[in-house]
């Protein structure tokens, strides 16, 4: 067996399964008498001179908190992070230049990097960073909006979170009847709203991929007949001629067609968590498809699941495969972006249950 020596950094925003990962990539690291380190910080500290590193072996981790959301690595200060500063300034090529260099100066053979869209992009449009390097990437984010993956980190945990959140909401939405608007994480991807709007049978679901008519959406609450219940929105939906937060806008609306409600924003709640079984196995899934990955020598490639096959794709067929459109936080950089499709069977089964969906996929 070769000796491999492997860095894991984790970056962009957190979610619930991270610590999962790292645990089952350092187990197979050291089966294998890797070394295996952690970059500390993500590309911050990465930049670092000296990098942030720490080992991870059976002191750096402990392996019995692996299911605790967060990242023991840390993932560094979003919108903050040296990198969204660099780009601001025009010095992201003397920035990438260190990241090169640290990566050179670690002496890795390969490096795994757990990140979301934005991090893949990037991680592709500067491949030249990891050049010395096996670069293997694992998608996680809770808003599952990751082209080529039918699942992503995080984010079966963040559906759990976002509905024993709603079940607590419904039993006090209950006594005082009346409704409660719940905001989503998700960015412009309405997938974690959705699901978690199918999960506890919301009575309406508004998510960015689909055309909703407010007055179809309070036609529907009044003609539900109860008096408290959940509306999910996504954190991405507009309305013309409205401003201010999704929620706060229905809200409005439902005050103005005289119905009682309250809005509620679970917020970070949705990365936090207790990771899921079901996250726990696709963390399982992907860190051996990283293993393999190495071990056969492959870079610049990412790990996906697609219908139920582990398997890994190159990171130009992610980033070609997604809606390319300005990354949110580094400036002058393109990322690869996933929406809801008109054919999610999801779709169909939220109008069949009679949740309201809105009108038209756009
Ligand atoms: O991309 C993950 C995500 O949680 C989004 O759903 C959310 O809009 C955003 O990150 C929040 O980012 P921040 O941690 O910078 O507030």
């Amino acid at each position: 067996m070769v000796h491999k020596r492997i860095g894991i950094m984790t970056t962009g925003g957190d979610c619930s399964g991270l610590n999962t990962v790292i645990q089952r990539i350092v187990d197979a690291g050291l089966q294998r008498k890797w070394d295996v380190i952690g970059i500390k910080n993500g590309t911050d500290g990465l930049y670092a001179n000296p990098a942030k590193t720490i080992e991870l072996d059976d002191n750096g981790f402990n392996f019995a908190s692996s299911h605790m959301a967060g990242s023991i690595l840390s993932n560094g200060a979003t919108g903050t992070t040296g990198f969204e500063i660099a780009a601001k300034d025009g010095k992201l090529a003397a920035f990438n230049k260190r990241l090169q260099k640290s990566l050179k100066e670690l002496n890795l053979d390969a490096i795994v990097l757990i990140g979301g869209n934005g991090s893949l992009s990037l991680a592709h449009t500067y491949r030249e960073i990891y050049s010395g390097v096996q670069l293997v990437c694992i998608p996680k984010t809770v808003d599952m909006d990751v082209p080529l993956t039918d699942k992503t980190i995080g984010f079966d945990t963040a559906v759990q979170q976002l509905a024993s959140y709603c079940e607590q909401l419904l039993l006090v939405a209950r006594s005082h009847r009346r409704w409660f608007v719940v905001q989503t994480m998700g960015r412009k991807c309405g997938n974690l709203a959705l699901n978690a709007g199918v999960a506890i049978a919301a009575d309406a679901i508004l998510i960015p991929e689909i055309k909703f008519d407010v007055d179809n959406l309070v036609k529907h609450i009044k003609q539900t007949k109860r008096d408290y219940g959940i509306i999910m929105v996504a954190e991405g939906i507009s309305i013309r001629g409205h401003s201010g937060k999704p929620a706060d806008m229905i809200s409005r609306i439902l005050n103005n067609a005289k119905i009682p409600n309250r809005v509620a924003f679970p917020e970070y709640v949705q990365r936090a968590g207790d990771t899921v079984a079901t996250d726990r196995i696709l963390a399982a899934g992907f860190a051996n498809t990283a293993i393999k990955a190495i071990e056969n020598n492959e870079t610049n490639v990412m790990t996906v699941l697609q219908n139920g096959e582990y398997k890994t794709v190159s990171l130009n067929e992610f980033f070609n495969a997604g809606r390319q459109e300005k990354d949110p936080n580094i400036v002058g950089v393109m990322t690869s972006n996933r929406y809801v499709e008109p054919d999610d069977v999801l779709l169909q089964i939220t109008t069949d249950m009679g949740i309201y969906i809105g009108e038209k996929r756009k």
